[in-house]
């Protein structure tokens, strides 16, 4: 079975956790918009009802646009339900890194706001350790950005300023991400304090304790993988 089939497979199975009534987080990335398009057929057939979603990004919101699903934001909802998203690796703690796509700040920010983060993924994505396959996604301001990379270097990264063709990728924010390659990292909280305590950083991919459930789709099938 390809990948994208699998990812199919892990976003549909999730979305039947979201209820009629309920404010959903929408994540982002080619594994959560398999569950944004399974819960816009949902609220056609009739089978959900009064669901707001609040997009993590500005290329879900789009497709939730496109796709009819109601959409509301923190101000006017600060509390959301239930969110789903995708992870670039998950480890055995439900630790994850994000941000593949660049849209970690946002993914954090609405993952905040949930009583419940529900991560979808295809196996490959499962990791012993992170960094094992993928760099931690760092966003910093533009200004002085070349000093955070120097900061990622001191702390023992190969940061690498991600493009978008021959210019800078540019978040949702504006912003510019740095790469940072820890290879397998032993304590990943100790490093997210480290990146936080660094201005100029804005956000980084490391997800740590926030994940409840995983739903994981391999040869064998879906997993559901939950905590505790
Ligand atoms: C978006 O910035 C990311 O955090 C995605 O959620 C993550 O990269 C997973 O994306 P895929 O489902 O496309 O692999």
């Amino acid at each position: 079975m390809n990948t994208d089939a699998l990812k199919q497979q892990a976003g549909e199975y999730a979305a039947d956790f979201v209820k009629s009534g309920m404010i959903v987080g929408l994540g982002s990335g080619s594994t959560a918009i398999f569950a944004t398009r399974r819960i816009a057929r949902s609220l056609q057939s009739g089978e959900l009802v009064n669901i707001r979603g609040v997009p993590t990004s500005l290329a879900t919101e789009a497709a939730a646009n496109e796709l009819g699903i109601p959409l509301t934001t923190l101000a006017r909802h600060p509390r959301v339900d239930i969110t789903i998203d995708g992870a670039d690796e998950v480890d055995p703690d439900f630790n994850l890194i994000k941000g593949g796509g660049g849209a970690h700040l946002r993914e954090k920010i609405v993952a905040q706001a949930s009583e419940r983060l529900v991560i979808v993924a295809d196996d490959s994505k499962l990791v012993e350790q992170l960094g094992a396959t993928w760099a931690i996604p760092v966003e910093v301001i533009p200004f002085g950005w070349e000093s955070q990379a120097a900061y990622l270097e001191s702390l023992g990264a190969a940061p690498t300023l991600r493009m978008d063709g021959d210019a800078p990728f540019t978040t949702d924010g504006g912003n510019r991400i740095l790469d940072a390659d820890f290879g397998s990292i032993a304590d990943p909280a100790a490093l997210a304090r480290q990146l936080e305590s660094r201005a100029g950083i804005v956000e980084h991919g490391l997800f740590i304790g926030m994940a409840r459930d995983v739903v994981v789709a391999g040869a064998g099938g879906v997993r559901h993988l939950r905590q505790g």
